[in-house]
């Protein structure tokens, strides 16, 4: 029995996720931040958190050269930045969007939350690269709605 990539899509497509955009300023490398929907937590102790980079992405060797990042998670009325950090080769931050973290690492103003990491870990898997961040800071609006990723589109919490 042989699983299409479209099969296999379609059906990761029916997990609903958040959005966030993960921003950096690598050494080097003017601020930049990309739309993900890969990102999860996955240790307590010590804080680790992570999200999947497609290797093709033109951003990979930025990553690789990244000391700390930040994620950002979306809120509802945030589609629009979303699509804007998705596009191929336009990643350059705005200064009129971006604050300034306690590494120094450029984060999203106006974000349901922003979590300030240093690097841990990259593990290449498969056609992605498992990017692992220790959080070192956070800063959060907790009674903002989330922008929600569900099936190929965007939507809210009913
Ligand atoms: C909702 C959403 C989620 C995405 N999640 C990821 C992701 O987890 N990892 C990833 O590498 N790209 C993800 N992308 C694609 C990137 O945002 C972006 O489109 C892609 O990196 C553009 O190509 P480039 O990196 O070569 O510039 C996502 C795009 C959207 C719209």
């Amino acid at each position: 029995m042989t699983l299409s990539k479209q099969e296999f899509r379609s059906a990761m497509s029916l997990f609903p996720t958040g959005v966030a955009i993960i921003t950096s300023e690598p050494e080097g490398y003017s601020a930049f931040g990309m739309t993900v929907n890969s990102f999860t937590s996955l240790s307590l102790d010590p804080p680790l958190v992570m999200w999947n980079l497609q290797k093709s992405s033109d951003t990979y060797k930025a990553w690789h050269d990244a000391e700390t990042f930040a994620v950002n998670f979306l809120s509802a009325g945030q589609q629009e930045l979303s699509s804007q950090y998705a596009r191929k080769g336009e990643h350059d931050l705005e200064p009129a969007v971006m604050e300034r973290g306690i590494t120094g690492c450029p984060l999203l103003a106006d974000c349901l939350a922003s979590l300030e990491c240093k690097m841990h870990a990259r593990n290449e898997e498969g056609d992605h690269v498992i990017i692992i961040g220790e959080v070192v800071a956070v800063l959060s609006q907790p009674d903002t709605a989330p922008l929600v990723f569900h099936n190929g589109a965007y939507t809210e919490l009913k």
